[in-house]
Order: C-alpha cells, then sequence, then structure tokens
C-alpha cells in the first residue's frame, strides 16, 4: 500500500476536480431542520450545483445515518457496526446530547447534498488546555469516491481552527483503508506514523496510520479556503 506522504501537492487531476466541486457550507449555529420524505434515500450522483452544507445533526438524522451505518462496508475498518436501529438511534441521540454539554467536546455534523445526508463529520476536543483534536468522518457508500469524504474533512479542519481556536488536529485510520488516508493526504496532513494494535475489530487487532495538521499549516496553500467564520 501507498502511504500518503507529508504536505502532498496538487497534481492536475486534483486540482481540476477541486474547481469542479463547490465547497461546503458549514451551519453550525443553528440545527438546520429538513423534512422530506426519502430520508433512506441517497442520491447516486453529486451534481456540480448540488448545495452542499454540514449541519449541526439532529435526532430526526438518525434514519439516514443508518442508512449507511447497518452496512457493512460502511464500517468495515470500525469497532462498531453494522449497527442496529437501537445502536443507531443511540448513537444519534448521544451526538446531538452532546451539543448542550459544558464545556462541549464533540461537534457532530451531518453533510447534506441537495437537502438529503449522504455522510457525517464529527470534531472531538481531546484537550481543551492543550488545543488538540480529532476528526471522524462517514460517507454513504453510494456517493463513495464523489469528494464529499474530503470535503467534509476540510470544513471540519476549518471548524476545528477557526472556531474553536485548536492548536493541532489529528485523525487515525487503518492502514488498509486507503479511501481514508487518500482524504488524509489530500487534506493536506502530514501522515505521522503507525500506533500497533489500537483496536480489535472484527477481523482481528488493526494499527492505525496518524495523520495531523497545526494550526499554522491550516489551510494549506492551495486548498485557500475560507475558514468556517467566514462560510
Ligand atoms: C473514507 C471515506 C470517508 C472516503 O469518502 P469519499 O467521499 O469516497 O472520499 P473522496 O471522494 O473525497 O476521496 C478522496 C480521494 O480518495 C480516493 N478514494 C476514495 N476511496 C478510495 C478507495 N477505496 N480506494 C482508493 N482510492 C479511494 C478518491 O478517488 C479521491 O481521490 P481523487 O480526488 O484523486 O479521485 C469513505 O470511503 C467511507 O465513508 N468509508 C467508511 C468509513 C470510514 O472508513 N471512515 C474513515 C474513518 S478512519
Amino acid at each position: 500500500m501507498v502511504i500518503p506522504t507529508v504536505g502532498v501537492g496538487r497534481g492536475p487531476r486534483e486540482r481540476a476536480s477541486a474547481q469542479a466541486r463547490p465547497e461546503w457550507t458549514v451551519r453550525a449555529a443553528r440545527p438546520v431542520i429538513t423534512v422530506h420524505d426519502r430520508r433512506h434515500a441517497c442520491p447516486a450522483v453529486a451534481r456540480p450545483g448540488d448545495r452542499r452544507t454540514l449541519d449541526k445533526i439532529a435526532s430526526e438524522d438518525w434514519p439516514a445515518i443508518h442508512s449507511w451505518a447497518c452496512r457493512s462496508e460502511a464500517c468495515r475498518y470500525q469497532v462498531w457496526g453494522p449497527n442496529t436501529e437501537a445502536q443507531t438511534q443511540e448513537f444519534v441521540e448521544g451526538a446531538v446530547r452532546a451539543w448542550s454539554d459544558t464545556p462541549q467536546r464533540r461537534f457532530s455534523f451531518v453533510a447534506r447534498l441537495a437537502g438529503d445526508v449522504v455522510g457525517m463529520g464529527e470534531l472531538h476536543v481531546r484537550s481543551r488546555v492543550q488545543r488538540q483534536g480529532e476528526i471522524t468522518y462517514i460517507v454513504h457508500p453510494q456517493v463513495w469516491g464523489q469528494g464529499i469524504g474530503t470535503q467534509i474533512g476540510r470544513q471540519l479542519l476549518g471548524y476545528g481552527f477557526g472556531e474553536l481556536g485548536l492548536h493541532r488536529i489529528h485523525a487515525t485510520c487503518d492502514p488498509r483503508n486507503v479511501g481514508s488516508s487518500q482524504v488524509l493526504a489530500k487534506l493536506g496532513m502530514t501522515h505521522e506514523g503507525s500506533l500497533r494494535h489500537t483496536q480489535l475489530i472484527r477481523d482481528g487487532w488493526r494499527d492505525s496510520l496518524v495523520f495531523s495538521v497545526l494550526e499554522d499549516e491550516w489551510p494549506p496553500p492551495a486548498q485557500g479556503m475560507p475558514s468556517a467564520r467566514n462560510c
């Protein structure tokens, strides 16, 4: 497997796809409640004109989240899942409740594409004193490979540095999870190394690649995105 290198540069293909993909908007101040009848539905293709937002998670998002949390390919490298409905509801309720915690350490968002929930991302504050954070993200398998995972990660980093004033944000992934390590490399995060046997998952002990980015490295020059504060 190719381990992404430090501060990966942006090739012509990457630049072209970045231009073609509209940026997402983070809407953390208030939940945007979208009432629609297709909460299990997921568009197969992200169209350029589709509105993309990252919204504070709400209780009614659980069916959409369950539409991927119940799938084995979505949790292939995770300690959880495939989820029962009750497990997904419990997870979503915990994520919603965390927005009322003082101090708040967990910030959970759903990614919407033209109104449909197609993924989610979380930012965990691991230390307020040391200004350390961690991001995680997941995308419905039906829309993998369309830039959504990278865009969720980018907005989470912008939120962590711009809104929360973090100094370092890290992420981990299974070495076999090529999609995730590609996302982290595309975000300009540095591959720091590997930790051995960090989690016991369905097929045995898994290792974790560790990636990080520091506040003065964000945003990487080529990305030049607005911070969440400016969205
Ligand atoms: C990891 C995950 C979030 C990636 O989401 P995504 O929306 O498909 O990611 P992107 O489309 O932004 O892909 C980023 C790059 O990785 C590549 N990529 C994505 N999945 C890949 C795979 N399985 N193998 C090889 N490359 C892959 C994409 O082609 C893209 O590169 P490009 O822009 O040069 O074409 C998604 O696969 C997922 O939800 N997996 C299950 C949950 C998970 O593992 N979360 C991460 C926790 S560590």
